[in-house]
């Protein structure tokens, strides 16, 4: 039987006013495996879940912020107990495999026991005064309520990235997250509403995480224009993150986006090309290519050009599709039909427009069990030159672009052209070149001889130029973007100072 379920707003389980619901598929099996179905949200659930979150936004701001901490502490041990199942329905739902849906997982943990932490922390900065007896102080202060909109391909970690510092700083949470993912966002919020119920036991507040589950045009937009909602952080798109952020701004909303990317890895001559063609295996077609940080161009020096595509060529040949709680899979299905349908028009714009030549892949792939989901092939195309379409646009599949470099010089200038600045990696023996390449890359994170994905959850993540603007996630960062300061003169002179006339 299929179950239908809810949407959290106040406190509880609550059907959407609508009545309606969506299906929730796995990628794998699309006929053959129903998971559930979510609430098709109204406006009107969105307004339940900010007038309880604003409500409860009044007393959680309150409760002293080491006991904030104390919730998330819990809630990373719950996640620790139950991270093998989260891993498992996180894969059935949209298809990555079991080693990295259970990393998306503990990247959540890494990120609840971090939030944990800073409840003790928090710091904020005091600073002399410029008169006598007066002391100047500044405090991080919670802002209100968070709107959190996140995407399909971290369904975990995003989520917890954003939700966990906004409510360790005091805020309270709406949280809409992707309609691919929508089983994995109830469990996070099951487990936040247990562990705050068990740590704050009869002081529980109802109303500080609210999910309400539907369509981004609605729901997503319901949240972005509501007059209460005071923040919104938003993973996704560069081109609904700037729509996004035109409607906040009517309302002066502090925004953070977090959006494409089109990530290079360079190939110097003197690299280490065994490690280099590892990395660029998983950094192209692990998560089935589909992360922000994905490696979608591969730029190699002219020297080592012909030997290492012949090597890659061999390497991602082998790789084995197939449903990702299978063992021995190393390459999910796209998320959905029309995921692959977009990365299947880039393949043809590679091949008509832009006269790439493909050396790998290009198509469906449907043998056997592989029919039943939304599998891709490996993609290679080589002759690739910086104006093409696909090495300038974000594909978000399983499709790597390779780019030929006769300089680091020119490398470097290649992987900064494009309209975004995520991720970026460089392989080198010479840390000469390394540092050159820490210094001109413009991208908000650099690997040295490593992927360009994996970023750990306690540093800086986000990009330059179309990739977001200018928060970061992750790390004392994020914290940032969740308090405001509040400036605090406190004067013991006992008579009136005034600053700038009775100093000068
Ligand atoms: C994303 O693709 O949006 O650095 C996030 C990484 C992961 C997070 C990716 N830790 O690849």
């Amino acid at each position: 039987m299929t179950v239908n379920y809810k949407n959290f707003i106040n406190g509880e389980w609550k059907e959407p006013k609508s009545g309606k619901y969506f299906e929730n598929r796995n990628p794998a099996d699309w006929n053959g495996d129903l998971i559930g179905c979510f609430p098709l949200s109204s406006k009107e659930d969105v307004n339940d879940a900010v007038a309880a979150a604003k409500k409860a936004f009044a007393k959680w701001r309150l409760i002293p912020a080491p006991k904030r901490g104390d919730v998330l502490k819990l809630v990373g041990d719950i996640m620790v107990a139950k991270k093998d199942d989260i891993a498992f329905e996180m894969t059935r739902e949209m298809g990555k495999v079991f080693a990295e849906t259970k990393g998306d997982t503990q990247e959540g943990i890494d990120t609840a026991y971090y939030a944990a932490s800073e409840g003790r922390r928090l710091f904020g900065h005091n600073a002399p005064s410029e008169l006598p007896n007066k002391m100047n102080l500044s405090f991080r202060m919670p802002i209100g309520v968070a709107g959190v909109i996140t995407p399909w391909n971290f369904p975990m970690a995003i989520p917890t990235w954003k939700i966990f510092p906004a409510l360790v700083c005091g805020n309270t949470v709406v949280f809409k997250p992707a309609q691919l993912t929508p089983k994995t966002a109830a469990t996070l919020v099951e487990i936040i509403d247990q562990a705050m119920r068990e740590v704050l036991g009869k002081a529980y507040i109802p109303g500080v995480i609210n999910i309400v589950h539907g369509a981004g045009s609605v729901v997503g937009d319901a949240l972005t224009s509501h007059p209460d909602i005071d923040l919104i952080s938003f993973t996704g798109s560069t081109e609904v993150g700037k729509k996004l952020n035109e409607i906040a701004g009517r309302t002066l909303k502090r925004v953070s986006l977090e959006l494409g990317g089109k990530n290079a890895q360079i190939v110097m001559d003197d690299a280490n090309q065994e490690l280099a063609l590892d990395a660029v295996l998983w950094g192209a077609f692990g998560t089935t290519g589909q992360r922000c940080t994905a490696t979608s161009r591969l730029i190699l020096h002219e020297k080592i050009y012909d030997e290492f595509i012949d090597k890659l060529i061999k390497r991602a040949s082998s790789l084995k599709l197939g449903y990702g709680n299978e063992k021995g899979v190393d390459v999910g299905p796209c998320v959905s039909e029309s995921q692959r349908k977009t990365v299947h028009g880039y393949v043809e714009i590679g091949l008509k427009e832009d006269k790439a030549v493909k050396v790998l892949g290009g198509d469906f792939a449907a043998d056997g069990d592989l029919s039943k989901g939304w599998f891709y092939k490996p993609t290679i195309f080589i002759e690739v030159n910086r104006n093409m379409r696909i090495a300038r646009e974000e594909i978000f599949g399983p499709v790597l672009s390779v780019l030929k470099a006769s300089s680091l010089e020119e490398a470097i200038d290649i992987l900064n052209d494009t309209p975004y600045g995520l991720s970026s990696s460089i392989f080198t023996q010479d840390v000469n070149k390394a540092f050159v390449a820490v210094r001109d890359i413009k991208a908000g994170i650099t690997y040295i001889n490593g992927a360009t994905i994996g970023a750990e959850a306690h540093m800086p993540f986000g990009g330059v130029k179309e990739t977001g603007n200018g928060h970061r996630e992750g790390g004392w960062t994020v914290y940032e973007f969740f308090t405001e300061w509040k400036a605090v003169y406190i004067d013991y002179s006992g008579k009136l100072q005034r600053a700038q006339i009775d100093n000068y």
